[in-house]
């Protein structure tokens, strides 16, 4: 991984989400599998077949964890943080699925959860602050697909309705569609199956059969993201392959043909039911997360970043003057390296290229008795000879231009 890239996602991920004032939380990579099972859902493809799993020395039942939702409702439960919050994460996730370009069994996300807040405004501000993040990461294509799942209460009809549509349908669908059929309906939206897809297009969808409530909250989720400008897309098929979304849930995906069929660049949804599965008192909550190797997929390949300057001292006897500029440099906040004096100036030249330096200035004898340096510029194959007090301010100007 470019971690050069990485570091940029990540940078304007923290400026945005920092501009709707979310704080980090850090939490473990392993929780005990409990967590994921009351949470994640038994049904889902995730914990069916994807979760590391493993007994600890101690006997304890642990998993890597898969995603850092759960995780994040257990602190703000055990630390009993002061609700509302809203915290933010950076970390590797791990889930054993067949690995091709943009699936891997380990992987980042960035991710954001926002508890205690009910709703339609936050579900609004999450989706804004997704498609603003992608907006200055200077990604266009992603498009921001947006469903309502419901709650336990309008989910029964729902699922009467859809379980009827399959046993009409059995024939047609695959067998992993038969095995969800029996034990979890809604999965069924998850198949990758294209038959499976074609033929899904005309079942009972969860949107329709909203209980007034969620159908009032979805409304306004709808009427504000067109009153504010934020394009999205209605998309009654998008389920998210997650058993403890309620009502919102959203997906960003990406028209890049660079990720192939993981196009999914992150989703979220509201989980208005988690906080009390674990014990806790009703809470609205909600958040999303993103994965950052198929956002480096999309944005394509980095554009290397010149900055640094290398110093390459003719002659071990100037290799001083060497240190003094590249000391002096450095105190100047400008990257700086210097030439190691068994590596000749070709060898220098060369080094400077593949550590992908912008500048080199190349210190003799003459140089240091004038006080004077051949700045070459490696990217536009230019040089120019520039007195020793005035390098800083011609470096600093140049990177500033
Ligand atoms: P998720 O849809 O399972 O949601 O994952 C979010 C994103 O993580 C995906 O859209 C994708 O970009 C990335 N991702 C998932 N699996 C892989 C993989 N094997 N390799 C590379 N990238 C991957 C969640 O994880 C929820 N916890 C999101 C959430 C937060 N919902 C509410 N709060």
């Amino acid at each position: 991984m470019q971690s050069g890239q990485k570091h940029l996602v990540e940078t304007r991920f923290r400026e945005t989400i920092g501009l709707y004032g979310f704080s980090e939380i850090v939490s473990p990579t392993f929780e005990h599998t409990e967590l994921f099972l009351r949470s994640t859902g038994l049904t889902t493809d995730i914990i069916t077949k994807q979760i590391y799993q493993f007994i600890d020395k101690g006997g304890r039942d642990i998993t890597l964890r898969p995603e850092g939702t759960p995780g994040i409702v257990r602190a703000v439960l055990q630390y009993n943080i002061k609700l509302p919050v809203r915290l933010f994460y950076i970390g590797q996730m791990f889930r054993y699925e067949r690995p091709q370009k943009g699936r891997y069994r380990e992987f980042f996300q960035l991710g954001v959860e926002a508890v205690g807040e009910p709703g339609p405004d936050i579900d609004v501000e999450i989706i804004e602050m997704g498609s603003r993040f992608f907006t200055n990461l200077g990604l266009k294509d992603v498009i921001t697909k947006v469903n309502s799942v419901g709650c336990p209460i309008c989910r029964p009809k729902h699922r009467t309705e859809l379980s009827l549509f399959l046993e009409r349908n059995n024939d047609k669908i695959c067998n992993d569609c038969k095995e969800r059929a029996a034990r979890n309906p809604l999965r069924i939206f998850d198949c990758k199956e294209t038959s499976c897809q074609e033929l899904y297009q005309n079942a009972p969808k969860i949107a329709d059969y909203l209980c007034f409530d969620c159908q009032q909250h979805f409304q306004s989720v709808l009427n504000e993201l067109v009153e504010r400008k934020i394009p999205f897309e209605l998309n009654k098929l998008m389920v998210r392959g997650l058993d403890y979304y309620t009502r919102t849930a959203f997906e960003f995906v990406s028209s890049s043909s660079d990720l192939g069929a993981q196009d999914s660049l992150g989703g979220g949804g509201r989980y208005d039911n988690l906080v009390e599965d674990f014990g806790g008192p009703k809470t609205p909550a909600i958040g999303f997360a993103l994965g950052i190797e198929r956002i480096m997929l999309a944005l394509g390949a980095p554009v290397q970043v010149r900055k640094a300057v290398y110093i390459i001292p003719l002659d071990p006897s100037i290799q001083k003057q060497g240190k003094e500029l590249l000391n002096l440099l450095r105190n100047a906040n400008i990257p700086a390296l210097i030439n190691n004096p068994d590596k000749n100036l070709r060898a220098g030249l060369g080094i400077a290229d593949n550590l992908a330096c912008e500048y080199v200035i190349i210190i003799g004898s003459e140089e240091v008795k004038k006080q004077i340096y051949t700045v070459k510029n490696l990217v536009k194959r230019t040089q120019q000879e520039v007195p020793q007090d005035q390098i800083i301010n011609s470096l600093t100007k140049k990177n500033q231009s």
